[in-house]
């Protein structure tokens, strides 16, 4: 028979190329669970509403179940002939309980309103699964920080020394940023907890069914949508999710560079555990920080997913239009791409060595010192405007000899500036400079302990 939901008024099945295009079954599959989720609401709303009796309910439930225990065990599988999971899931339920009653179900709802509501259903359950491979690699994070609480590391803007800061105070620095991005995907799922469930095409439905009744019945915390033309044709919830998973790679893109960079021979910060590192296959020296680069990629695939999505839906008009088929794959990719990802990256983190000496060794090069100098002239009542040039000239005089800032002589402070007195060798060591930026959200030791002790408060109550 006849397995498409639509065939009696047209006197040709579809084209063997038309069912090709329009077939959604091989990626649409994995929302099996969810179809059959919805279809149990369903059920129960359509017997509040007298159009299933008690025992027309019961079957249906009972066979809505054995439907799913054949999805899951593999035994009943969608086919490119059903075009989607929804029909796929139809003709297993009229194959178990007969056309009288399992064509019973669809009234009063559409593809329109299941898909919407099942691909919100979905991205929920993997906002949560993504937010906790964040909270990992936090851990990881925090777990890098915590061990090593007082190695002094250059802090560079431009990629050049900049001035010295704590090495826990620069990995918190990514841990803050992935705090952001495991609040974004709770606040996204507070504003996604709206079923379009009832909005049937796009109009409503007729049948005196309850909306709200569903929404609550598959875990709506919201209820059901205000605007059933909204319900169906709206995907902003899917660019939003596409941006926070694209936001993600991108802040996971921006460690791996620095890992990247850190494990090179010229920089030698951190050495990557084997288990986390790979081999060549002609250089048998070789060990790539594989990983770190397959985030680096994957987030332009990411990107790549999110802009796609905007592009199919720009100036769509209302309501449904077959180009939302098109919204499934590109944030299923970035959901398994991420569900990948994340384990691995947060393996690496969690396991790479720190290089104390190397990393200490570079802290104070590069005349990281000299905003220290300047800031102690402003403390004698120097105008920064003056203790600016002062500490350049320092550092002119510096690279003139090939010296850093602490070999200067007494004399040669005394011949920049009257200022500069042997006392200002007190700010040129790295400890005392990190120790004097105390205050909140700086490098001292500590403050990258109250840092610290934020995020993993943060952690501990996501
Ligand atoms: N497979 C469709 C999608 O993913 C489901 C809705 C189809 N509706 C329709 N009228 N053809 O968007």
């Amino acid at each position: 028979s006849d397995v498409r939901l639509w065939g009696a008024r047209f006197a040709d099945g579809p084209a063997e190329a038309l069912a090709k295009l329009s077939a959604s079954v091989h990626f649409d599959w994995r929302l099996a669970p969810y179809d059959i989720a919805g279809s149990r609401a369903h059920a129960r709303v359509l017997n509040k509403a007298g159009l299933l009796t008690e025992d027309e309910l019961s079957r249906m439930i009972a066979g809505l179940d054995q439907l799913e225990a054949d999805v899951a065990d593999g035994s009943f599988t969608g086919t490119i002939a059903d075009e989607d999971v929804h029909t796929a899931l139809e003709r297993g339920l009229l194959e178990r309980l007969g056309p009288d009653l399992g064509g019973k179900l669809r009234a009063g709802r559409s593809r329109n309103d299941q898909i919407a509501t099942l691909f919100r259903m979905y991205l929920r359950d993997h906002a949560r699964i993504i937010g906790g491979l964040i909270a990992e690699l936090q851990g990881a994070l925090v777990g890098l920080a915590e061990a090593h609480p007082d190695v002094a590391m250059p802090g560079r803007t431009h990629l050049q020394h900049a001035q010295p800061v704590l090495f826990a105070h620069h990995v918190l620095a990514h841990a803050q940023s992935l705090s952001r991005d495991a609040e974004r995907l709770r606040q996204w799922d507070e504003r996604t907890a709206v079923s379009p469930y009832g909005s049937g095409a796009l109009a409503g439905s007729s049948l005196g069914l309850d909306p709200e009744a569903v929404a609550a019945d598959l875990g709506f915390e919201r209820g059901s949508v205000g605007n059933s033309i909204d319900g169906t044709a709206s995907r902003d919830f899917v660019a939003e999710f596409a941006f926070i998973t694209a936001m993600i790679g991108v802040n996971l893109s921006r460690i791996a560079e620095e890992v990247i960079i850190w494990n090179t021979k010229e920089f030698s910060f951190v050495t990557l555990h084997d288990a986390f590192s790979t081999g060549s296959s002609i250089m048998p020296q070789k060990k790539n920080p594989d990983i770190a680069e397959l985030a680096r990629g994957k987030s332009g695939r990411l990107i790549g997913n999110l802009t796609g999505l905007m592009a199919t839906l720009k100036a769509l008009p209302l309501a449904y239009n077959r180009d939302l088929q098109e919204d499934k794959e590109p944030v299923f990719d970035s959901c398994d791409q991420l569900e990948v990802l994340l384990p691995a990256f947060t393996g690496m983190m969690a396991t790479l060595t720190v290089n104390r000496e190397r990393m200490e060794e570079l802290a104070p090069a590069g005349f990281s010192l000299a905003t220290d100098i300047a800031e102690w002239l402003v403390k004698q009542g120097v105008p920064f405007r003056v203790a600016h040039e002062v500490a350049g000239a320092c550092v002119k005089e510096c690279e003139q000899h090939g010296i850093e800032l602490d070999e200067l002589t007494d004399e040669q402070f005394a011949k920049i500036s009257e200022h500069l007195t042997p006392e200002v060798r007190t700010v040129l060591d790295v400890a005392g400079a990190l120790a004097s930026r105390s205050g909140r959200g700086g490098t001292a030791p500590s403050a990258v302990a109250v840092q610290l002790a934020e995020v993993k408060t943060d952690l501990a109550t996501q």
